[in-house]
């Protein structure tokens, strides 16, 4: 008679010691089969764990019967007696002390043979693995992902319902919301040549209702953004989407860490210290050449311009004549790096843009410090080799590794060179949770390909008031770049070991000021009208002061879970290519369904 699998007594990771002597029913997919000389063994595997089931031949023989015709991924019911293992428990897995001496036996489905091992550690290609999702995702590894993106995001969601925040929907059909990325664009069947944009953020319409007075929203929102795919992007992934009205940052700030904290609790067991430490985007980017600063190490970038414009070095001294800078990294014992690292480095650096990468070894001779190999020679003079020392804190043994351009450039450089070596000297402490907020980012950044500003945050991010002023309000004047440049964004972002998690604002409320910020990011009054009428309109009905922030959640679970690329915490990611090797999309469509929408496809040559 078929067993009644729905009436399964326990989850296959549950049974202990204490059970022996129940009868169960378990229900899963065979993860290993072994025959001992006719005894029959089976790892059984569901959501739960595995637990261990054997076949006797001689008190079960139709049952033993059954179990020598199963394969790895057979699916069965078994019904039997939990026994305890004996001297023979296995310490490594929960359910080790126990085992099943099974009765009876289901076969529900059988498998083909799998294309990989369900196995946590396999050597298998990603698109492999990811064609096979549906067999990856039984790997213990990626179901503990999914089982941990589900805790964390549970805690999330509890900890702003339980904060009066509520949790409401917003389009995914949509006008475009600028976030710096190329839209995913749907075309319209009753509109033909109009296109919806699928929501790169929430953003106008978290504004929105925080004009409509709905204060304290949140919400779990789909992103979609066709740009560059890198380990902590995909083209669709899951914002933690907040907005207040009535706040200042600190309000935000204050819920948000609050929030990470209860996250990281659930998720890794650890208490973060709160508040978090706050920095300046000026001083993250001095000191560790990023807006996304890694404090899990120290060999912070350090200034020298002042002592090396006393030298004669071509190479320091063009920059700082066209008002560059010289700053260096100290690599504690980096006197011991081979010629061939320091190489290596060198032909990477030039790879991002670099002149090259000048450097010196700090040594002891004779009882006084003395500069080697590399531009040494240049830094002959002692004094000069002594302030450097000082000012840097470099000591014997230390190697000194320096850039000089524009201050922008040299803090692309210094920010990779300082990560790059970290890693290769293994100087990044494991387990280590280092939380910021980056706070006083700058408005706007500088396109200098398009030669003008554009915005650092987005386009309605409030500047702070005491910036206010550069923006010649209540005129159609465009103030010098230079000015703008200067003023500073009630904007913060927080950041885990360098990567950031999420970044918000204070936004802006008063309609003559966005009308100015779009003016001066070069859209027209039409365009802006096109574009944004919906929230200039709003804006007129007395929008509060308001502001907030997007998380985003693939990141806190990858770095939570301690996972190598946000591909490991989604259920069915997109590779590289911005494709799904499991269902083939994007794919092609009939040309019925052009036809409908009014398209037609140019084949690209
Ligand atoms: P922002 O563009 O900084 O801000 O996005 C917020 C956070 O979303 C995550 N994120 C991504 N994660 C995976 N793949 C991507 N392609 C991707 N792009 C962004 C990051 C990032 O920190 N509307 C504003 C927020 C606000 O002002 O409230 C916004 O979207 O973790």
């Amino acid at each position: 008679m078929a067993l009644p699998y729905h009436e399964r007594t326990h989850h296959c990771g549950e049974l202990r010691g204490t059970d022996v002597g129940k009868t169960v029913l378990l229900v899963g997919w065979v993860q290993t089969y072994r025959d001992h000389g006719g005894m029959v063994f089976i790892d059984l595997r569901d959501r739960g764990g595995v637990t261990q089931l054997f076949f006797n031949p001689d008190t079960d023989p139709l049952a033993h019967g059954v179990a020598r015709s199963l394969r790895s991924e057979y699916v069965i019911a078994v019904r039997g007696e939990v026994v305890s293992r004996g001297a023979m428990v296995n310490p490594k897995m929960p359910t080790g002390e126990i085992e099943i001496a099974v009765h009876e036996i289901d076969l529900l489905n059988k498998s083909e043979t799998p294309p990989f091992p369900i196995e946590n550690d396999i050597d298998t290609n990603e698109d492999l693995r990811l064609k096979h999702r549906v067999l990856d995702i039984r790997r213990p590894v990626v179901r503990d992902a999914l089982v941990l993106r589900h805790k964390i995001t549970k805690s999330i969601r509890d900890y702003f319902a339980d904060n009066g925040f509520i949790e409401i929907e917003t389009p995914i059909l949509n006008k475009s919301t600028p976030e710096g990325a190329r839209d995913y664009l749907v075309p319209s069947r009753l509109h033909h040549g109009s296109f919806y944009a699928l929501p790169q953020s929430p953003q106008i319409f978290k504004q929105l209702l925080m004009i409509a007075g709905m204060d304290r929203y949140f919400q779990i929102a789909r992103c979609f953004r066709d740009e560059d795919l890198r380990a902590d992007r995909q083209p669709e992934f899951t914002q933690v989407d907040v907005e207040m009205a009535f706040v200042q940052p600190e309000n935000v700030m204050q819920h948000v860490e609050r929030c990470i904290a209860a996250a990281a609790k659930v998720a890794m067991g650890i208490d973060v210290p709160l508040p978090l430490p706050r920095i300046s985007y000026a001083e993250s980017m001095a000191k560790y050449g990023k807006d996304a600063p890694d404090m899990r190490y120290n060999m912070t970038i350090k200034d020298v311009s002042e002592v090396v414009r006393k030298i004669d070095f071509r190479v320091f001294a063009e920059p700082l004549a066209k008002g560059g800078v010289v700053r260096c990294i100290v690599v504690p014992g980096g006197g011991e790096m081979t010629r061939k690292e320091t190489d290596g480095l060198t032909e990477e650096i030039k790879g991002i843009g670099a002149g090259g990468l000048p450097l010196v070894k700090v040594v002891e001779e004779g009882g006084k410090i003395v500069p080697q190999t590399g531009i040494a020679k240049f830094l002959s003079d002692g004094e000069v080799f002594a302030e450097i020392c000082a000012a840097t804190g470099a000591k014997p043994g230390d190697l000194i590794m320096f850039a000089a351009d524009n201050e922008a450039n040299v803090c692309k450089y210094l920010g990779w060179l300082r990560q790059e070596v970290a890693i290769r000297r293994g100087m990044i402490p494991e387990n280590d949770w280092k939380f910021c907020w980056v706070v006083d980012f700058p408005c706007f950044g500088w396109d200098e390909d398009a030669k003008a500003i554009y915005p650092m945050h987005h386009p309605f991010t409030s500047p702070k008031d005491e910036d206010l002023g550069y923006m010649k309000l209540g005129t159609d004047e465009t103030p010098p770049a230079a000015d703008l440049l200067k003023m500073r964004a009630k904007a913060y972002d927080v950041v885990l070991n360098g990567i950031e998690l999420g970044g918000g604002s204070i936004r802006i409320h008063r309609g003559d000021v966005q009308r100015k910020i779009f003016q001066l990011l070069g859209l027209s009054d039409e365009e802006a009208k096109e574009k944004f009428d919906f929230l200039l309109e709003a804006l007129k009905f007395g929008a509060p002061p308001h502001g907030g922030i997007a998380l985003g959640l693939d990141r806190i679970v990858m770095l939570f879970g301690k996972f190598g690329s946000i591909r490991d915490v989604i259920a069915f990611p997109k590779n590289a290519r911005a494709s799904c090797p499991l269902s083939l999309a994007p794919g092609h469509v009939a040309d019925s369904q052009l036809e409908e929408l009014g398209l037609r496809v140019v084949k690209s040559k």
